[in-house]
């Protein structure tokens, strides 16, 4: 670079001291003068322009090495090619896929670095890309050992600033490395849906689980009720056979009058009724789970019919009480005029549920009080049990119906009522149950049924 010295002012210049005599004294003072202030010009022009062409080779030198660090970090490859075919440019990604230097590159025809399956297309490539670039074309490279690269490539047009075509610019990754990760996305995806299977048989295993407790906890009731009964017709059953026996053995009126008091003759008959009717209600319920549990197994429908939710309501209502020792005091509101096209069976599994659960939280307190009522609502019926229990926690709310929450103490309760009768109004009866804390006590459960259920 050359070095000019600038002179500073017109004070500091000195005249040049090697001028011919002649001109020496033709130049007057003031023509001295201008000349010096001239030459001081051009020196401050010659300064400023140096200046100028520094800062502009260092932001060249620095655009050269942002270019270079760009065109290095890239994982694909790039080449840059002139309009002639001839190599411009290559980034450090293809020469470490062709195992070649860059001087070796520029200048070579584009071309040379196909395999002969992929000539015509490379040869065509900086003028076919003048119309539109070229995508996702599969092209075979060389390498310098002599093995052919599939890979992908995308190439597009490098214009002029005038806008003339210069050249192309190609990008490509090999077609290995896309291939792995399709691969591994494939066995990744493979896996996923091994796991899914795994899953939803685990969860078809649960749900079978449920289903078998639930059944085995619906089913208790009424098997001990009917074994309760059994036992009881036996005894009868006993008592009769004697008081007959006293009957035959020829004994006085006054002995069968005794055997007929003490054996308690007229209460066994007016509880034969009873109990034969208890126990068929209990066998009845007994065979409806068993359907139930067929038509789970297999995919056969059950049909729908009337249903008086009046009679729904008492029928679970008498049920639960037969098992207490105390009854409830019960304010009963039914519409008896009121019927739904739903499944009676399930009706009444769930009441029953909301029954018991009603009369076990108020177990202990002195006034028990049970409200249940049936009504028409908009479309379809509403059924209300509400009782003046303790209610219910509110961090329970949101848990009541899962299946295996209780608050019963172990061996109680199974946790599986509220759940079971959850997913009889739910998705077999077409309606909805929800629990709240009524505002004046007590806890609250309403069952919403439509008009009709549809078929399930
Ligand atoms: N009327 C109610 N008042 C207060 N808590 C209730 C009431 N009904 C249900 N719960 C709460 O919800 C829990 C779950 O009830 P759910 O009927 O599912 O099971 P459970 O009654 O405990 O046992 P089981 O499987 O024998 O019915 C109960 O343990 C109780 O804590
Ligand atoms: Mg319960």
């Amino acid at each position: 670079m050359v070095d000019f010295e600038h002179s500073g002012s017109a004070g500091r210049a000195q005249p040049p001291r090697q001028l011919p005599v002649p001109v020496q004294l033709a130049l007057s003072e003031d023509a001295w003068i201008d000349v010096i202030q001239r030459m001081d010009e051009v020196y401050a022009d010659l300064v400023r322009y140096q200046v100028d062409l520094e800062d502009k080779n260092v932001a060249l030198e620095d655009a050269q090495r942002f270019i270079e660090s760009v065109l290095s970090a890239m994982s694909d490859v790039l080449l840059v090619a002139g309009v002639d075919g001839r190599i411009q440019q290559v980034n450090n990604a293809l020469l470490r896929l062709l195992g070649t230097t860059r001087e070796a590159l520029i200048g070579r025809r584009l071309a040379d670095l196909f395999g002969s399956a992929s000539i015509d297309v490379a040869t065509g490539l900086p003028l076919a890309v003048r119309h539109a670039a070229i995508l996702d074309c599969e092209l075979e490279l060389v390498t310098d050992a002599g093995v052919a690269v599939p890979i992908a490539l995308n190439c597009t047009a490098r214009l002029d600033s005038d806008g003339t075509l210069s050249g192309v610019v190609i990008t490509g990754r090999p077609l290995g490395e896309l291939r792995q990760a399709y691969s591994a996305l494939r066995d990744a995806h493979d896996k996923l849906k091994t796991a899914q299977q795994q899953l939803l048989q685990s969860e078809k295993m649960a749900s079978l689980g449920r289903l078998v407790a639930g059944v085995a906890h619906e089913l208790n009731n009424p098997i001990s009720f009917v074994f309760a009964n059994m036992h009881s017709l036996r005894r009868y059953g006993t008592r009769l056979q004697t008081y007959l026996n006293a009957l035959h053995s020829g004994a006085d009126s006054a002995a069968l009058a005794q055997a007929r008091h003490t054996l308690r003759i007229d209460e066994t008959l007016a509880d034969l009724d009873p109990l034969i009717d208890g126990s068929l209600e209990g066998a009845q319920r007994v065979s409806e789970i068993v359907q139930n549990l067929r038509r789970y197994a297999t995919p056969q429908r059950q049909s729908a019919d009337a249903v008086a939710l009046g009679k729904v309501v008492r029928s679970s209502l008498s049920w639960v009480e037969r098992g207490l020792r105390r009854k409830p005091r019960v304010s009963l509101a039914l519409d008896d005029a009121l019927e739904v096209w739903n499944y009676e069976g399930h009706l009444q599994q769930i009441l029953i549920n909301l029954i018991q659960n009603a009369v076990d939280a108020m177990d202990g307190i002195d006034d028990a009080h049970l409200e249940i009522s049936a009504q028409a609502d908009g479309g379809g019926a509403c059924v209300c049990v509400r009782d003046h229990g303790p209610g219910i926690a509110e961090a329970d709310l949101i848990r009541i119906f899962d299946p295996f929450f209780t608050t019963e103490e172990v061996g109680k309760g199974t946790g599986l009522g509220l759940y079971v009768s959850y997913g009889l109004a739910t998705e077999q009866c077409g309606g909805s149950l929800q629990a709240r804390n009524h505002p004046q006590g007590g806890a609250e459960f309403t069952l919403n049924l439509p008009q009709r259920v549809g078929h399930v």
